[in-house]
């Protein structure tokens, strides 16, 4: 049943650097009827390290590849050292349009590689520095392009051509979940799979993302986004800009490719906290403010922030009868959960709202998505501590974006946001939208 069509990157590319010399020009290219509306990527979790994985079909012939999930990475890398075969792979020569489109904002080249011919082995070709996001380790390795096979939303199979990557030894996987050979990039960059896929396929350089314990996925192109029969979560966005940070503050380059927000305050059970000055800004050197992360699988806060929050959610929830026991690592903060009200929806404890550009723009963290079961009888707050010298005041990590729905639209720069889908009216989870 399956249908497959097949789109070639290479002509778009020349017209995404035309249409990125024009000023103020609308990026996203007229859709046509023949092609999706948008691909899926379904995304589950490792339990044990807590990536969020998901798998591509590369190559000719086609191969099963599983990656860990890099929402703020720049491009997708692979393992090319390990059996990489395939007749679609082409190495991107040194200063090609691939290469340029890659390397922002500067790429190197390898002109001679002395080792037999092989995808990650080839004279000329363009260089860039894969960087592995669990780890914090990074190495050179070749880009090159490949064909890719995913699932559009109505089921179909659609084949993109010349899907630009990067080949990384087998060393840069030291660190990923079992069985993933690379990192798949969602950043906001010209080689990032939004870019990639809205020129391949002329839909909006716009994505979706519901991170789930279980099954999730991240939805490329425009909603709507079915929960069930008549129930489109896009309609319950609240909205919040999305900033680029002039500098990466993980690998200092220029431009981020990752999303940051702008959270300006921080409230616990209704009550604003108090916190240093300035300590939520995101500053011109790239160290500070607030990104989101899929790597990170809870929500990291510099110490004084971590110290606010976590001694106001402790006096709120001691008014609420629940106690404190002694912590387990990672966490500082445990509750008996003796007095804590479980629902469907979670736990019953006091709320962490992060206050965006204005009051009514407010990201709710629900006890879902703060209590975190460590054992029997013993929860804690899913937050940890970042130390005095971390690089950004806050880190949305995973365990606080699963069953939230998020929709990342970059030509407006704009994030959506639903909170807990699990909550309200809706009470639907992300594995709900996995089609
Ligand atoms: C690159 O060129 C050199 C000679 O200049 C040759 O010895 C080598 O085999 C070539 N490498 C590849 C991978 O083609
Ligand atoms: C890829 O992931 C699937 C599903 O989790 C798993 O069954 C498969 O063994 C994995 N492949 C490799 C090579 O680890
Ligand atoms: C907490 O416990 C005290 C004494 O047992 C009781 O009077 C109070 O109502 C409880 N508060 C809540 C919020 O349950």
């Amino acid at each position: 049943m399956a249908s497959s069509f097949a789109f070639s990157l290479l002509p778009f590319f020349f017209l995404s650097l035309i249409i990125s010399l024009l000023p103020h020009s609308n990026a996203q290219l007229p859709s046509s009827s023949s092609r999706p509306h948008g691909v899926v990527l379904s995304v589950t979790k490792d339990a044990s390290s807590l990536q969020y994985l998901t798998h591509i079909f590369q190559r000719t012939p086609k191969v099963r590849v599983n990656l860990t999930v890099d929402l703020g990475g720049q491009f997708t890398w692979v393992d090319c050292e390990d059996g990489y075969k395939s007749s679609s792979y082409r190495s991107a020569r040194c200063k090609s349009v691939q290469c340029k489109l890659a390397g922002q904002p500067t790429s190197g080249c390898f002109d001679k590689c002395y080792g037999t011919p092989r995808p990650g082995c080839s004279n000329h070709t363009c260089s860039v520095l894969p960087y592995n996001s669990v780890s914090g380790w990074q190495s050179p390795g070749d880009v090159g392009s490949d064909s890719l096979t995913v699932k559009s939303t109505d089921g179909s199979d659609v084949m993109v051509r010349g899907l630009v990557f990067s080949c990384a030894p087998t060393s840069l996987v030291a660190g990923l979940a079992g069985g993933a050979k690379g990192i798949v990039g969602i950043g906001r960059s010209a080689t990032g799979l939004p870019s990639q896929f809205s020129l391949a396929f002329r839909f909006p350089r716009k994505f979706a993302m519901c991170l789930s314990s279980s099954k999730g996925a991240v939805i490329f192109g425009d909603g709507p986004y079915m929960a069930q029969p008549g129930m489109d979560l896009s309609t319950s966005f609240t909205y919040t800009p999305l900033i680029v940070n002039p500098v990466s503050a993980t690998t200092g380059g220029e431009k981020s490719p990752e999303y940051y927000i702008g959270v300006k305050s921080i409230k616990v059970g209704g009550r604003k906290i108090l916190l240093k000055r300035g300590i939520l800004s995101l500053k011109k050197d790239g160290l500070g403010g607030t990104k989101i992360s899929t790597v990170n699988p809870y929500t990291v806060m510099e110490t004084s922030i971590y110290n606010a929050v976590t001694s106001a959610y402790i006096k709120h929830a001691k008014a609420m009868n629940i106690s404190r026991v002694a912590s387990v690592s990672p966490f500082g903060v445990c509750f008996s959960t003796k007095k804590i009200v479980n629902t469907r929806a979670g736990a019953i404890v006091p709320s962490i709202d992060l206050v965006l550009q204005n009051k009514r723009a407010v990201w709710r963290i629900f006890g879902s998505n703060s209590m975190v079961k460590v054992k029997n009888g013993v929860s804690c707050l899913g937050f940890v501590d970042g130390g005095s010298e971390a690089k950004t005041s806050i880190v949305i990590g995973g365990y606080q974006l699963e069953d939230n729905l998020l929709q990342f639209d970059i030509p407006r720069s704009r994030l959506g946001f639903t909170s807990s889908l699990l909550f309200g009216s809706r009470q639907v989870a992300c594995s709900a939208l996995n089609n």
